[in-house]
């Protein structure tokens, strides 16, 4: 507790000193910077060798922060108080005197905006006067970090400090709405689409066609361990890594599931970890058996056939 403490205080040091750093969210853990300052965000893209063209999502403790900057509805208010804080990201309009940094929106009208839910990063937000842009902090197509080492792992000694904040409980990214104009799942991730649908009373669905355009972010390859994937395989090859759904009985060093029982949310939890640990273990390839396309199941799916571009 007294280590937190001095660990949220050294992060306050560094984010008002326009640094970025390292920051735990249930999802995945972020790479955070001062969203009202240019000099602070424009070392986001920077160290993530991300485009300029992709915009960021910016972290709020709470509604009153976040009315500062965006105009909210009253689909938004119903999905906050259902989920808030928690896995999901809110596309947003704008205000026009808000201070967001243009490097944030990439000069567009719209705000991609979260309420994390971390103990750590909340009392962190909670100690800042400016709210926090932080894309996944990975460098740009690879696999999200899920632990402080993941972080360590991506970037080294090229940010001041990690802000640790254990493993990562939901280990998959926010599910992101887009509420201006028209409502539209833009991103499957931890808040399933039935749990929307049922707040909302809507029938909305995750269409993946044209999303290019609204979610700059969502290219073809991306979640990429940097190594070949093939999916839906029965029979891997031998000197393949496997991907299993659930444990087997005759398993092989080979091996790695993803739930001892085939529990989806649990499987979206180890994804990004299973693939980091097989990117270490140098295999040449992996193979991944058919998951089921059912609840987090459809997220899991997404984001393997993304890494599956490489
Ligand atoms: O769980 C998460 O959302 C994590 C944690 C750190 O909060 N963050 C995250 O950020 O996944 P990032 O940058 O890796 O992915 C954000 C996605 C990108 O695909 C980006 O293009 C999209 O959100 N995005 C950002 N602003 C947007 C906007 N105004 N309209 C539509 N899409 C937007
Ligand atoms: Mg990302």
């Amino acid at each position: 507790m007294k280590n937190n403490l001095s660990n949220i205080k050294k992060s306050k040091y560094y984010l008002d000193k326009n640094e970025c750093i390292g920051m735990p969210t249930e999802t995945v853990y972020g790479l955070a910077a001062n969203a009202y300052s240019s000099k602070a965000t424009s070392k986001i893209f920077k160290l993530k060798k991300r485009p300029k063209k992709n915009p960021l999502i910016v972290h709020y403790y709470n509604l009153e922060m976040l009315k500062r900057d965006c105009i909210i509805n009253s689909n938004f208010l119903k999905l906050f108080k259902n989920f808030c804080p928690g896995p999901i990201t809110f596309v947003l309009k704008l205000k026009k005197n808000s201070r967001i940094s243009t490097n944030v929106t990439n000069n567009k009208k719209t705000l991609a905006v979260r309420f994390p839910n971390h103990s750590i990063t909340r009392k962190l937000l909670k100690k800042l006067e400016y709210p926090l842009a932080a894309p996944s902090a990975n460098i740009s197509t690879g696999i999200s970090p899920v632990t402080k080492e993941d972080v360590i792992d991506e970037f080294g000694k090229k940010i001041k400090f990690v802000l640790n904040g254990g493993n990562s409980k939901v280990g998959l990214e926010s599910t992101i709405i887009n509420l201006v104009n028209k409502i539209e799942i833009l991103r499957l991730g931890g808040i399933e689409i039935s749990q929307i649908n049922k707040v909302l009373k809507t029938s909305l669905k995750f269409r993946k066609k044209n999303k290019k355009m609204i979610v700059p972010g969502q290219g073809k390859i991306h979640y990429s361990p940097g190594v070949p994937i093939r999916l839906n395989v029965k029979k891997p090859k031998l000197s393949e890594a496997f991907i299993l759904i659930k444990k087997r009985k005759i398993f092989s060093k080979n091996f790695y599931y993803l739930s001892k029982k085939g529990n989806l949310k649990e499987a979206a939890k180890k994804l990004y970890k299973t693939l980091r640990i097989i990117k270490k273990k140098k295999f040449k390839s992996i193979s991944v058996e058919k998951i089921p396309n059912t609840g987090f199941g459809e997220a899991i799916n997404d984001r393997l056939i993304r890494a599956s571009k490489f």
